[in-house]
């Protein structure tokens, strides 16, 4: 019997590509389509923010027809089911983990469906457009509302609880992340130097695939729930 005490997982756009939510650097991706200069950094926010507020509407929009799959249900599971304790670290902004059933969850790229006020800070839950006429139901001032996402160039959030959980994981699992975009790369560095277990669960091997002691290829639907059956297996939970 295998029995991890501490599992954290890092999930990234091809946990959500099943449900119908593009990824970044795949071959239609969205950064094929769009300059992260342009759309993404606070720089761009500052120059433009009507072009900003429109790049992040659009995938607002799209948000509402889709739906967690079976890959973020499979989490969901492991958490509720698994005697050890499981974190999921999204660099998702999509809501589909907690849609699923993920409780022990931390968006360190933001929130889609929250808007941040630059001007007092308030976040509050966001559903529909975002523009600079917009006024905070906080503050009450207008033009300071932003998606609540963390762009290129900010510190994404909750990291030093994403480290702590990191030092005393004792199973690392990567899922559906190219593994370019840092902070999130180098986690599993941070895991590894602690001891932990690597895993890398993707649909190819990514830019760090050598890190990982243990690779599993093919869509996150497949693989995801048939890794986690192993874990509850191996766990004496089935
Ligand atoms: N199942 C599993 N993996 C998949 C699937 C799938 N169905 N489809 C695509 N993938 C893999 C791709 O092979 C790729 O390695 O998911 C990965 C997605 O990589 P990216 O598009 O780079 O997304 P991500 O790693 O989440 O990007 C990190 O970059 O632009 C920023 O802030 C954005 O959070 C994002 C960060």
């Amino acid at each position: 019997m295998v029995v991890y005490k501490r599992i954290v997982i890092l999930t990234g756009a091809g946990l959500s590509a099943e449900s119908g939510l593009a990824t970044f650097r795949d071959k239609d991706g969205i950064w094929s389509k769009y300059d992260i200069n342009e759309v993404a950094t606070p720089e761009a926010f500052a120059r433009n923010p009507a072009k900003v507020h429109d790049f992040y509407n659009q995938r607002r929009r799209g948000m509402k027809n889709a739906a967690p799959n079976a890959a973020h249900f499979a989490l969901a599971r492991l958490e509720r089911e698994y005697p050890g304790e499981v974190t999921v670290v999204t660099q998702n902004i999509d809501p589909l983990h907690e849609a699923a059933g993920t409780q022990r969850l931390i968006h360190m790229h933001g929130e889609l469906l929250k808007a941040l006020c630059a001007y007092c800070e308030a976040r509050h839950p966001w559903h529909d457009d975002l523009s600079t006429e917009i006024v905070c139901p906080s503050c009450g001032r207008a033009g300071g509302m932003r998606p609540d996402v963390v762009w290129f160039g900010e510190m994404p959030y909750r990291m030093d609880e994403i480290y702590d959980l990191l030092y005393e994981a004792d199973l690392f699992a990567s899922i559906g992340t190219s593994g370019t975009v840092y902070p999130a790369a180098g986690f599993v560095r941070e895991a590894r130097a602690a001891g932990a277990h690597t895993v890398e669960l993707n649909l190819e091997p990514s830019e760090g695939a050598s890190l990982f002691a243990e690779k599993i290829h093919g869509p996150a639907t497949v693989v995801v729930p048939q890794w986690v059956e192993r874990l509850l297996v191996k766990a004496g939970q089935t």
